[in-house]
């Protein structure tokens, strides 16, 4: 598979164009995670690109939610390590994150909501502007963007990350496609 692949089969099955955007953005700090790791970027990214693809078709039923989107992934060639790490990133199948690339999907998601609320609440809403230190203290306001949940963010400890070096790491990811988001 390659990614014009994967985004084609994204446009196919996905409308919201801001769910779109959060699987651009997952893709982006996979890559960069990867390359921090020493990881294949082209796994890492594809796996954040796809990870949430079945968003629609499973309507909210997170019992087929990521079990769907593992399935979809295969079926675009994806190898069994990514199609895993999709699957193991909703809990409720009880499936165990064992490798590194389901590690960092799972810590990544959550990031991505809290990086793009805090570029919103900014006069701009704009990404540019915003500065590694304001993300850190939305981070400690649990009340803000609360779906952004920083339990699974703080995981970044599973891959050697430090906190403060994953949300930076992530924001420099997301501000790099700045113009994909909208932001
Ligand atoms: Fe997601």
């Amino acid at each position: 598979m390659n990614r014009e692949e994967a985004l084609d089969s994204i446009k196919a099955n996905v409308e919201d164009g801001n769910l779109v955007k959060h699987m651009l953005a997952a893709e982006a700090i996979m890559r960069a995670l990867a390359k921090r790791l020493g990881e294949d970027a082209e796994e890492w990214g594809l796996t954040g690109l796809l990870h949430d693809i079945d968003v629609e078709l499973t309507e909210g039923d997170m019992h087929s939610h990521s079990k769907l989107g593992a399935d979809l992934a295969r079926e675009l060639g994806a190898s069994e390590a990514m199609a895993h790490a999709i699957l193991s990133h909703n809990v409720r199948h009880g499936i165990s994150r064992e490798t590194k690339l389901d590690k960092a999907l799972f810590c990544t998601d959550p990031l991505t909501g809290l990086i793009i609320a805090s570029a919103l609440v900014r006069p701009d809403k704009k990404l540019a502007g915003l500065e590694v230190n304001s993300v850190k203290k939305k981070y400690k306001e649990k009340s803000f963007a609360a779906g952004a949940n920083r339990e699974r963010i703080a995981l970044c400890s599973e891959i050697g990350l430090e906190l403060d070096e994953f949300i930076e790491l992530g924001l420099e990811a997301m501000k790099g496609i700045a113009a994909d988001l909208g932001l």
